[in-house]
């Protein structure tokens, strides 16, 4: 949310929306890794519809991805998973 290249994404929204997301966030890949959590928020395609994120915002985005799992020492094999997994909602979330 601080890149600059990315914060417009998240301008002017409260800081209620704000916390709101990070946790929609934390349950959406928690219950996709299997729980057991219902997830209760929207999926992928219609959350992101419209804001034309694009292919340089995306990769933006798994640069700080890979950042922060290299920052946790997290082993080789869960960061694959990770990166693996987070890729794979690519076709939802990128418009352009
Ligand atoms: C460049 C990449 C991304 C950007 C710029 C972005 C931006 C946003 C923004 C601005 C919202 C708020 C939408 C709203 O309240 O109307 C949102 C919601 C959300 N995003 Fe992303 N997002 C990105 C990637 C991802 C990825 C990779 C995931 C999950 C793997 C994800 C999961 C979510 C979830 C769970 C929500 C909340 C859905 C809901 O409100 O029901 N986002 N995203």
């Amino acid at each position: 949310m601080s890149d600059p290249e990315l914060g417009r994404f998240w301008q002017h929204r409260s800081k209620d929306s704000l916390q709101r997301e990070k946790q929609l966030l934390i349950d959406f890949i928690c219950s996709c890794a299997g729980g057991p959590l219902l997830y209760v928020g929207r999926d992928m395609k219609i959350s992101h519809a419209g804001m034309q994120i694009s292919e340089k915002d995306w990769s933006a985005f798994m640069g700080h991805l890979n950042k922060t799992l290299g920052a946790l020492e997290v082993p080789q094999q869960e960061r694959d998973d990770v990166v693996a997994f987070i890729d794979s909602t690519r076709n939802d979330i990128v418009e352009c």
